[in-house]
């Protein structure tokens, strides 16, 4: 596993060479959209066949956060993180503001289809609508609570073709991290024991990206070339590290460290 000096931006650059070389047009889903910000970023790196977007731009996604009535002292109340949102959390109109706002960057873009409703209940609506065809790409980046996270990987991976890769977000232990109770970093280790994934690269900044692919795919030597031969500076672990991974914080930069 690649552990890679650059942001989210520079893995797709090398996934997009990695699609080019081998003609592929890819076929993406996000999940978990907000503005879609990072889907539009998507849509101009890979040229994608087809991007899915699938968010449920509802303030129900926040039941999710804690299971607890009361919530434990680690973990910071929803509504600290109301400016990432654009607005207090229970209000249905901050999410019609963000659904809003993604669906205006793809107006006139036929490749681009929305499907709004909660990750699980589109597994299968998104499943009718590649059917045969797979997931070249899948960004995973809903619900950040362990058992969500999970239920999306285990659910998912069926739709990502045998070369395919997936990519999640928000993938780290940190101290801002666990204050919004992110459960993606252990999930991510209790699926790669279940699954025949295995992580070949992430970034070594705060709210990490993971690369996924499939042992014994074509995929894990080409992105390990295209790695080699890019500017991106990297140092090499083996993947079993993944769990230890947190992230430490200096005067300039965040780093991991996997001790
Ligand atoms: C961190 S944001 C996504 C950011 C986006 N991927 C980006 O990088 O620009 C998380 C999004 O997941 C959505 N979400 C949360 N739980 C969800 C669920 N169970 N199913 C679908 N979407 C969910 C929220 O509505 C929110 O828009």
């Amino acid at each position: 596993m690649k552990v890679c000096v650059t942001p989210r931006e520079g893995l797709y650059q090398v996934l997009a060479a990695v699609f080019n070389a081998f003609e592929r047009e890819p076929a993406i889903a996000e999940l978990g959209v907000l503005k879609g910000e990072n889907a539009l970023r998507m849509q101009q790196t890979f040229a994608p066949e087809s991007l899915m977007l699938v968010d449920s731009w509802s303030a129900d996604s926040q039941k999710a956060y804690s299971p607890f009535e009361t919530l434990p002292a680690w973990v910071s109340p929803p509504e600290t993180f109301a400016y990432y949102y654009g607005g207090p959390l229970d209000d249905p109109a901050t999410w019609e503001r963000l659904y809003q706002n993604c669906i205006d960057k793809f107006v006139d873009q036929p490749n681009v289809q929305i499907v709004r409703k909660d990750s699980h209940s589109a597994y299968e609506d998104v499943r009718q609508r590649i059917a045969g065809r797979g997931l070249d790409l899948l960004y995973v980046d809903a619900s950040h609570q362990y058992e969500y996270v999970l239920r999306d990987l285990l659910t998912w991976q069926d739709l990502v073709r045998p070369d395919g890769v997936m990519m999640l977000n928000d993938c780290c232990y940190s101290r801002k991290g666990a204050m919004q109770n992110l459960g993606v970093l252990e999930a991510l280790v209790n699926f790669l024991k279940r699954s025949d994934f295995v992580p070949v690269a992430m970034t070594n900044t705060d709210f990490s990206d993971v690369v996924l692919v499939r042992k014994g795919s074509y995929m894990i030597e080409a992105i390990d070339t295209a790695l080699a031969n890019s500017d991106v500076p990297f140092v090499e672990l083996p993947p079993q590290l993944l769990g230890a991974a947190r992230v430490v914080n200096g005067h300039h930069r965040a780093n991991l460290s996997f001790c």
